[in-house]
């Protein structure tokens, strides 16, 4: 990981279900102390706009609420909801829109929120899609960039922590649904038999 100074406890915890373990890649502190200077990175370019955030579902929700608040001046935002994981790790690579938009966002400078750029297919898709919604500016805020991992060719503006090639959870992140409420972003190990009962 490059960005943070100091990684997070590698105390390994038991997971909700039997055979899994996480543990702490990024505490929940040192993503605030990050959100801080992202919100003031983002004020910077764009110091007198009104910010349009728009939070991909449902990944994005504690970051998104957490960086409107360190974002001062106006700020809006919506939600959109896209699927391209299914239930486990692996992505199928196919993205499928399941929420749109609620609001216009011809002329206004759009700030998309996502929780972690992965392959990179999901936010090749929405930019494509929002870029014809004629936006004044659209830029793109990640908290977590599994680099490695990129298959389109797709860069965030922002970016909290560039992280290693491993399953992450936490502060929105989830496996099946789960590990969303832990504050901490951490690594989830599915132990042998965990990942017989999800295959
Ligand atoms: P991409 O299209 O492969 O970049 O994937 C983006 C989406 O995949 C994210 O918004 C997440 O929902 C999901 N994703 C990718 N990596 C992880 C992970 O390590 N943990 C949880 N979800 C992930």
């Amino acid at each position: 990981m490059t960005k943070n100074k100091r990684t997070g406890s590698s105390r390994v915890r038991a997971g909700h279900r039997e055979g899994e373990t996480v543990r702490t890649l990024i505490s929940h502190a040192q993503v605030k102390r990050r959100l801080k200077e992202l919100a003031r990175q983002i004020r910077r370019d764009f110091p007198k706009d009104p910010l349009h955030l728009i939070g991909i579902l449902k990944g994005s929700v504690f970051f998104l609420a957490d960086l409107a608040r360190e974002l001062g001046g106006e700020v809006s935002f919506d939600f959109l909801a896209v699927s391209s994981y299914g239930k486990g790790i692996d992505s199928t690579g196919e993205v499928k829109l399941i929420k749109d938009l609620d609001v216009s966002i011809e002329g206004k400078t759009v700030i998309v929120v996502e929780d972690i750029l992965d392959t990179g297919l999901t936010l090749k898709y929405l930019l494509h899609i929002f870029g014809e919604k004629k936006p004044k500016h659209l830029r793109v805020v990640v908290l977590l960039d599994k680099q490695e991992r990129r298959i389109a060719d797709v860069r965030a503006d922002y970016t909290g922590f560039t992280i290693p090639n491993e399953f992450v959870v936490g502060y929105g992140l989830d496996y099946d649904e789960r590990y969303r409420n832990l504050p901490d972003v951490c690594i989830l190990h599915l132990g042998t038999r965990a990942k017989a009962k999800s295959a």
